[in-house]
């Protein structure tokens, strides 16, 4: 795919976005696709939809019929020079390396300064008797963290997260002018901070610290091959991958908690359940809902003929309400285990910031129960959701604090 076919990408989601109706409640509509049309072509979007999770699994663990690299390679894209747009073996090889800096022995090392960060905000967030959760909190948490672990000087951090927020902002409609504005912002923003990333690689090689991309350097220097010019993307690809997917996984968390009475309470009562209700906030609230695929070559699926060349947008959020696979696929329960749901995507692209996003979300959720007696909405909430993207979260979050 070129740059225009990354925005025909992106009008396509956003119309199918559309059918699905209310933003942050598209499940009735899914288990409609479901019931009716588990494999569904649009004529208008042209893509394919596939919303039942045996299907989903299939076909993300199927590399030989569908391929990831929907965008063509330009140096303006830098995702389009990343793993998350690549095939084996080059995806292989890549991923070996960059894999290293995401081992639950390098989270553990982490452990002590998330924490650190998680209460700073915490405080600076309470200082009133309402606090808006995403603003204050799910949202500049995972982007201090990752600068942290990425090793950007403090000094920058206001800049990177106005990057960050360019890298991961959407067009406000699907109008073709719109689409062409955001995308030129989207180039520009991309190119200052792949010029940012190339300096600080240059100074991490002079002064080797513990941060992810002196890690990754190493790696190269141990013979396996990773050049600074995959390095570059790569670090973009952490923001965008990793940044808004965890704001909306804990306010989704947040809000799917104090949305059903008691689990608040019981949560605050006894931390140790709250890796369940994080796995149980993935699987009920995927924030990264749909992922996509072109077909490599023709297969059929759910009785339908997928050609070679069409585009699939593969409804994850979808397959983790699939009543086959889930009792009370609809309620949240946060005793559910197991949990085989596949909000971090299924087979060789299998999300690598997977435990990073787990023990942040792990650690503001334990946070936010120990510091807060209650947590609860206002008398007058109404939901602020995402609209127009392939992400599903809350774009604010007003919760009232009870200390
Ligand atoms: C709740 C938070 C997150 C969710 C729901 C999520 C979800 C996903 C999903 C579904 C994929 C698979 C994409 C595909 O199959 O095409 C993926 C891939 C990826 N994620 Fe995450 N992610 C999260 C957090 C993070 C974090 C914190 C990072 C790193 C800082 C990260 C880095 C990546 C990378 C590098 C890939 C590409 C892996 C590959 O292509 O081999 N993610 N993520």
């Amino acid at each position: 795919m070129n740059q225009s076919n990354e925005q025909n990408l992106q009008i396509a989601i956003s119309q199918i976005r559309a059918k699905a109706g209310s933003a942050y409640d598209p499940f009735p509509w899914y288990r409609k696709k479901r019931q009716e049309s588990p494999v569904d072509y649009d004529d208008q979007a042209h893509v394919w939809s596939v919303f039942l999770y045996e299907d989903v699994k299939k076909i993300l663990g199927d590399k030989d019929h569908f391929s990831s690299q929907f965008f063509t390679v330009t140096r303006e894209n830098s995702l389009s020079q990343t793993i998350f747009n690549m095939d084996p073996p080059k995806h292989t090889q890549i991923r070996s390396i960059v894999s290293r800096a995401f081992t639950p022995q390098v989270m553990k090392e982490w452990e002590p300064r998330i924490r650190e960060i998680t209460k700073e905000l915490l405080d600076q967030a309470a200082k009133g008797k309402e606090m808006d959760l995403v603003k204050d909190f799910s949202h500049p948490l995972p982007v201090v963290i990752i600068s942290e672990l990425l090793g950007v000087p403090a000094r920058y951090i206001d800049k990177f997260k106005e990057w960050s927020d360019i890298l991961v902002s959407m067009p406000k409609d699907d109008s073709p002018q719109e689409v062409q504005r955001w995308m030129e912002t989207k180039v520009r923003g991309e190119m200052e901070l792949a010029e940012f990333f190339r300096g600080i690689i240059e100074e991490k090689r002079n002064s080797l610290g513990y941060d992810i991309i002196s890690i990754l350097i190493q790696a190269e220097e141990e013979g396996l091959k990773l050049s600074a010019e995959e390095l570059v993307p790569f670090c973009n690809l952490l923001l965008v991958a990793g940044n808004e997917t965890t704001t909306n996984l804990i306010s989704n968390a947040v809000f799917s908690i104090l949305e059903n009475p008691g689990i608040y309470e019981e949560l605050r009562d006894e931390p140790s359940l709250i890796p369940l209700a994080v796995e149980e906030a993935l699987r009920y609230r995927a924030p990264a809902p749909i992922v996509m695929r072109v077909v490599k070559e023709d297969i059929e699926i759910g009785g339908k003929r997928l050609l070679k060349g069409q585009l699939v947008l593969v409804f994850l959020g979808s397959a983790n309400r699939d009543e086959n696979v889930f009792e009370r696929s609809d309620a949240f329960d946060i005793h559910r285990h197991p949990n085989q749901h596949v909000a971090f995507g299924h087979g060789n692209h299998f999300c690598l910031g997977a435990p990073l996003a787990r023990l942040e979300t792990e650690i503001a959720l334990t946070e936010l129960v120990s510091k807060f007696s209650s947590l609860s909405f206002p008398k007058t909430f109404t939901i602020d959701a995402i609209e127009n993207s392939a992400v599903y979260g809350l774009k604010s979050f007003p919760v009232l604090l009870g200390i």
